[in-house]
């Protein structure tokens, strides 16, 4: 069984699988139109969406199959007081395929210990993202024609913005790939990724305080939204909620072949007079989000009986708890897993350092 819950569950020979599958879907439309007739996929939401949840129904939809789900928890017997590993056992009887997200760091890869179905992690907390990574590595390609020897300038909220820790993870794989990190000490990258991902792959990177000094050098300007929702300090969240802003006079010192994306929903940080420069790639980028999702439904449910795809995080209980107090493994009854990563020991579901 092969699911979707950190970029790297996929080599970079299914993400290229899946990005010319669905650039196969782009060109040839009509050949897709009833491919999934008779499956359904669930979308189970805990957490506000627009772009993943509706992205994925429509996926399915333009596939030809069906779409069943709820898109807030309070809606579900979740609100009762159901657990994220029963609810998926119930889902089972009723769905091929289910798209999880939830703001409990490591749900989705607690539901994958007993589901009969491929999961799909639509996003879970601070932590991971990877089908936005999945949009994120089809757009570049699309946009640029290669996904090696990149600059990429990420911007904002590199603490918790999960798809900036899944485009490194995902990018680091990718020949001659470098980071420029532009964000305030209170959201820099959390040093996971630093030291487990860029220095552990030779990555160079380097932290500047300004998108003015470095925009001429960036293939990509990956602009992010800072995430309100995830402050415990609101005062915190005010000093830094506008400290980066793109607009048509930074632009002006880009190359002329560049890109800006931007998961979205933006708040401030893109300026709408950015958004008729052809280097404004974020609402294609969405539309990208639709045709990758189709392309990795289907791949999902081809490879799902192909026991030489491997799905395996690892982990056992150590003896150790995990820090994080959003972490499943703090909120609900899922056994233990923790690994040593160089020496550091992590709870595998959310890459807490642990206690
Ligand atoms: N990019 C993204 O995840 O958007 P939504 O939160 O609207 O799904």
């Amino acid at each position: 069984m092969k699911h979707l819950i950190d970029p790297t569950d996929l080599s970079i020979e299914e993400i290229a699988e899946i990005i010319a599958v669905a650039e196969d879907i782009i060109a040839n439309r009509d050949k897709y139109s009833d491919i999934c007739r008779g499956k359904k996929l669930a979308t189970l939401f805990y957490e506000p969406s627009t772009r993943t949840r509706l992205s994925f129904t429509a996926a399915m939809m333009e596939l030809g199959g069906n779409v069943l789900g709820f898109a807030d928890a309070k809606s579900s017997s979740v609100s009762k007081g159901e657990t994220v590993q029963d609810t998926v056992r119930v889902i089972n009887c009723f769905a091929d395929i289910i798209a999880m997200r939830h703001k409990v760091e490591g749900a989705p890869l607690a539901a994958t210990e007993v589901s009969r179905t491929p999961i799909i992690n639509a996003g879970d907390g601070s932590h991971s993202h990877p089908t936005q990574t999945m949009t994120d590595l089809l757009t570049i390609k699309r946009e640029l024609g290669t996904l090696n020897n990149l600059t990429i300038g990420l911007v904002g909220d590199l603490k918790y913005g999960r798809t900036v820790h899944s485009l490194i993870k995902a990018m680091s794989r990718y020949q001659n790939t470098k980071f420029i990190l532009i964000a305030p000490p209170e959201l820099a990258l959390p040093d996971y990724i630093k030291h487990d991902v860029c220095d552990r792959y030779s990555i160079p990177y380097r932290e500047v305080d300004n998108i003015e000094s470095v925009i001429g050098e960036v293939d990509v300007l990956y602009m992010t939204r800072v995430q309100q929702e995830r402050f415990t300090d609101l005062d915190e969240y005010e000093r830094v909620k506008d400290c980066f802003v793109l607009d048509a006079a930074k632009m002006r010192g880009a190359k002329e072949h560049m890109a800006v994306l931007h998961p979205l929903p933006r708040v401030n940080e893109i300026a709408i007079d950015v958004d008729n420069d052809s280097r404004a790639a974020y609402f294609r980028q969405v539309e990208n989000g639709k045709f990758v999702r189709m392309a990795l439904i289907l791949k999902l449910l081809e490879w799902q009986n192909d026991s030489e795809r491997k799905f395996d995080h690892g982990g056992s209980d150590l003896g150790c708890k995990c820090p994080n107090k959003l972490c499943i493994s703090n909120l609900e009854p899922v056994r233990k897993r923790f690994e040593s990563v160089d020496g550091i020991i992590r709870c595998v579901y959310c890459e807490s350092q642990a206690e």
